[in-house]
């Protein structure tokens, strides 16, 4: 990789800082890696992690925003946010990809499953998929599953015995953030994905009844498998601050999960990395504390 500019955006966010992580260990002085924010205080939290790198402010709101953090970039990992707007917010960035003419690679972070368009999250991201197909640019798609680190949000149920987690008996394979950021810095840093879409899974199926059993075994206490109904999520959900949109869909990804309709395992997550993806049990363990 030489003389190349990567935009991040979406830098701020879980997946951007762990790719910024992987991607500065690559990094040599023919290079830049330009993180875009939405505000001062994000761009100096950043600046203090990864003093080598470059900070721009943007708005995915205000395309007008996207002109100058463009300037002299050859490559683009697009982290759409957790926001309702994620399909404009794709499309901005798309569009001054294309205006700023130096773009040979814009790698698109998108969820598994995207290309069957049946709940409101894949719906989203494959309206920024199929704009970037056509849109003239060497593409990739990085899709994704739920990840190993949402459970820090089911944390206070674990600590007290319980893992509350509305699944029934659906196996899926959740998926390392730190993983995901190392994938998205070989993508691109390596040549050979243009035009593909990878899809990402953890690397083990498991069910909300094996996940409470690595809990249990990791923490050393007794941790239950509960699948509350749906009613009992979405209350959940939104009396802990979700908006409507959001909990909702969660909702019809709970239901996806439960039926079996993500229950794979896939190889491209272990392909892009060269190495065994990180299993639940692991991700739990170095994070322990966070669960007792
Ligand atoms: N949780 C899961 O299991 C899972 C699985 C697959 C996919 N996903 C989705 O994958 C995406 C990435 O996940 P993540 O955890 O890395 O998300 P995240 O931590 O919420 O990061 C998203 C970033 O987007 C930024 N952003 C939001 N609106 C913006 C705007 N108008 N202009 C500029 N930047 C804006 C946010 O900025 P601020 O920092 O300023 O808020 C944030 O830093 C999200 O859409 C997430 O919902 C999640």
């Amino acid at each position: 990789m030489n003389n190349q500019t990567t935009l991040i955006i979406g830098a701020a966010g879980n997946n951007g800082v762990a790719t910024i992580e992987s991607l500065v260990k690559k990094q040599d002085a023919k290079n830049t890696i330009r993180a875009a924010v939405r505000s001062a205080d994000k761009t100096a939290e950043l600046k203090k992690k990864f003093p080598s790198i470059e900070t721009v402010i943007i708005d995915l709101d205000k395309p007008e925003t996207l002109t100058a953090a463009y300037e002299g970039v050859t490559k683009v990992f697009m982290i759409p946010g957790n926001v309702e707007e994620r399909e404009q917010h794709a499309k901005n960035a798309i569009d001054a990809a294309v205006q700023a003419g130096t773009v040979q690679q814009f790698l698109f972070y998108s969820v598994v499953g995207a290309e069957y368009e049946a709940i409101l999250f894949a719906k989203q991201f494959r309206a920024g998929e199929k704009y970037l197909e056509q849109s003239g640019l060497n593409w990739t798609h990085l899709r994704t599953i739920f990840f190993q680190d949402n459970f820090f949000g089911w944390a206070d149920g674990v600590k007290q015995g319980g893992l509350y987690f509305g699944v029934r008996d659906g196996n899926f394979a959740p998926l390392n953030v730190a993983d995901i950021g190392e994938m998205a810095a070989n993508v691109l840093t390596t040549s050979g994905h243009d035009n593909k879409a990878y899809n990402v899974t953890g690397p083990e199926l498991l069910t909300g009844k094996d996940m409470a059993k690595v809990f249990t075994d990791v923490t050393g206490k007794d941790v239950a498998y509960v699948s509350p109904t749906p009613e009992q999520t979405l209350e959940s959900l939104l009396s802990t601050g979700w908006p409507q949109w959001q909990a909702e869909g969660m909702l019809e990804l709970f239901e996806v999960f439960a039926t079996n309709q993500a229950a794979v395992v896939s190889p491209d997550g272990e392909q892009l990395l060269g190495r065994p993806l990180t299993q639940l049990k692991d991700f739990i363990a170095a994070n322990k504390a966070a669960f007792v």
